[in-house]
This record gives structure tokens, sequence and C-alpha cells, in this order.
């Protein structure tokens, strides 16, 4: 039998993994697995307690049925940082001292020895010299080694470590072809904004305002405990536009208690894309690509169509992977998973 594509996306609510199998040209999910990732496993988009973890990410294996042990997997969110920068042509160890250089900047004081990955993207002529457009990714070292040692307790080997947003900019490159688009990953700990543009990222940003935040708006005005808080976003929580646009008075308390944290998140969207069209003047954001557990709230894509002026739509996952069988609710969540496993998909 050809070899399968594992993808496992660890969140700091829930860990999902996916396997690919290739049917004729194309690929289909033939399990996938969904479960809740213990509470301080993951702290700040970091695993915290590698020893939890790592049952967690046995826990999803075991219950998709995925034999295949050799996984595409990835840090994301508030642990790892993703930058451009430019410089000047150099040999190339000399190169690699520069990006990190650079890169620790971009890292809390300290963090020596960071785990740090590049890419030259372009060689551009600046009038008599010729400089580099380099693309890095860092985390620092203890969040990769706790990471690795939370995999290695699930008994997975890592074939790959990358970052999420790689992995959402594979899954959604049809999208980003022509023009730019904003790809919005909206989980539980925090939001990650990407704007791709002609295939290249010109941003990437992680904002700590998502479905917790949700979570504990509700909880706040419904005086409720964490989960039942929880429970009642997902299950009547929609995004309105104003007062009296629901008419179910539980939905209508939901809403007034969201809205705050809804327009946050509307203004960390709005910002990224001026920031990208005011540095790529006459280029526009053409669409808004929704993933992520959050993406599931009723009504959200239609309410941030409306504010931004933009078609804004949630990331349709199985359209590059066949689903039979399962929920097409879950095509967001399980977007960053599926696009880390199609890296194996490529020459
Ligand atoms: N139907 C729904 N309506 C609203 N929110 C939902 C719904 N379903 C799930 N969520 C929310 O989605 C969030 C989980 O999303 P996701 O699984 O993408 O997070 P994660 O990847 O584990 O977290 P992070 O990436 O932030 O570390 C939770 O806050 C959950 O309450
Ligand atoms: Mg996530």
């Amino acid at each position: 039998m050809a070899r399968t594509l594992v993808g496992l996306d660890v969140g700091s609510h829930s860990v999902k993994v996916v396997e690919l199998a290739r049917a004729g040209g194309k690929f289909r999910i033939a399990r996938a697995a969904v479960v809740p990732t213990p509470p301080g496993a993951v702290v700040d988009g970091a695993p915290g307690d590698p020893r939890s973890l790592g049952t967690a990410i046995r826990a999803a294996f075991d219950q998709s049925g995925i034999r295949n042990r050799r996984v595409n997997t990835a840090l994301g969110g508030r642990a790892v940082v993703i930058r451009e920068i430019r410089l000047p042509t150099m040999p190339d160890e000399e190169l690699a001292q520069a990006v990190r250089f650079e890169a620790e900047r971009y890292l809390p004081a300290g963090s020596k020895d960071a785990a740090v990955d590049f890419q030259v993207l372009e060689r551009v002529q600046e009038g008599q010299t010729t400089r580099l457009d380099v693309l890095f990714v860092a985390a620092r070292r203890e969040v990769v080694d706790s990471f690795a040692a939370a995999l290695q307790g699930a008994g997975v080997t890592p074939e790959v470590l990358e970052v999420t947003s790689f992995a959402l900019m594979r899954l959604f490159q049809e999208d980003a072809r022509e023009g730019a688009v904003v790809l919005a990953d909206i989980g539980a700990d925090s939001t990650d904004l990407l704007v791709v543009h002609g295939g290249r990222l010109r941003l990437a940003r992680t904002v700590p305002v998502a479905g917790n935040a949700l979570t504990r708006a509700v909880a706040g005005v419904l005086g409720l405990e964490t989960s039942a808080a929880q429970a009642a976003k997902e299950e009547k929580g929609v995004a309105t536009t104003g007062p009296g646009s629901v008419a179910d008075p539980a939905s209508a308390r939901i809403a007034d208690a969201i809205v705050p944290v809804l327009g946050d998140i509307l203004t960390e969207v709005r910002r990224s894309i001026d920031y990208f069209q005011s540095r790529w003047t006459g280029e526009a954001v053409r669409k808004v690509i929704l993933v992520g557990g959050t993406a599931r709230l009723r009504n959200l894509p239609a309410l941030l169509a409306d504010e931004l002026n933009l078609p804004v739509e949630v990331g349709d996952t199985f359209r590059a992977a066949s689903a039979d069988g399962l929920d097409p609710a879950m095509a967001p969540v399980l977007a960053v998973a599926v696009g880390l496993a199609l890296r194996g998909a490529e020459p």
C-alpha cells in the first residue's frame, strides 16, 4: 500500500490529526480525530506540559485509528515569529549567522540558541548592489525541545516540523495565486492573521483574541462557568450586526456579550489589510478566508463581509482532500492539519 500522509495540528484547545490517502490523482481524508487538549498542556501557544500533551497526541492517534506514526507537524501562534527581511548579499555561512542575529531580536530577551530556519526568496537589484529578501521563522529553543518531548512521548516521529501558517498557505495556494488574500485562523487562544500575495507571505501576526475571549465574555455577561459558557457560545452563539437582529432571547444575550470581542478581531483584520495596502500600493485584498474552530460561529463570515466590504468565506479544507463521512462543519477545524499533511504531496 502506498504510504499515507499524516498531519498533526496541536492547538491549545484541541489536537487534530488527519491521514490522507491518494485516490486517483487526488486526496481523500481516510482517518481523522480531534481530541481536547488538557488544561495547561499548551500555554501561550507553546507546549507547557510535554507529558500531558504527549498523552493527548497519543489519544488522537488511537481514536483515529491512524497507524502511520511519521507525521508532519508544526508550531504556530505565539510560539513562533515569521518575518521577511532584506539583507546584503554575503557568503552562505555568513548569511546563516546574519539571519540568526536578526531573528533573535524578535524573540524574548535571552533566547540564545533559538531554532531558526530561513529561505532566500529573491535577489533584488538595488542601484549598484544586490540584496536578498529572506523569509525566516524562529522559535525559542525550549519551545521546540518541549514539543519534541511531547511527540516522543506520544510515539510519533516528526517527518517535518514547520509553522502552521505555511500549512495554511499551502492549503489555500489556489486562492492566493492572484491578488492578495487574508487567511485568518481564529482558534481558542489566539488568531493568526496572514496576508498572502502572489504566493508570498506579506504579513504574519498573532493576536491573543479568539474563542477563549468570546467564551470569557459569555461567562461574564451571562454569569456562567467557563464550560457552560463555551457550550452556550457554540450552540447558540451568533455574530450579529446589531441589537434586535436575533429572535431567540438566549442567542440575543450571547450576541450582545460577544459583539465587543468580535469588534476587536475585526479591528485586527482591518489593520492587517491596511498595513498590506499601504506597503503594496495599488494592490487590494480580494477576500478573507476564515479557519479555526471559531470560524464555525454562526454568521461570522456575513458580519465580517459586511464590515470589511469584502467577500469572506469559511475555508473549504475538503476541496483539497475529500472527506466522505466527516461533518462539513469540521472543515475549518481541520485546515491546518490537512495543510500539514499535504506537505508530503509536493514534489
Ligand atoms: N460552533 C462553534 N461556534 C463558535 N465557536 C466554536 C464553535 N465550535 C468550536 N468553537 C470554538 O473554537 C475554538 C477552538 O478552535 P480550534 O480548535 O481551532 O483551537 P486550537 O487550534 O486548539 O487553538 P489555538 O490555535 O488558538 O491554540 C474554541 O474556542 C471553541 O469554543
Ligand atoms: Mg489552532
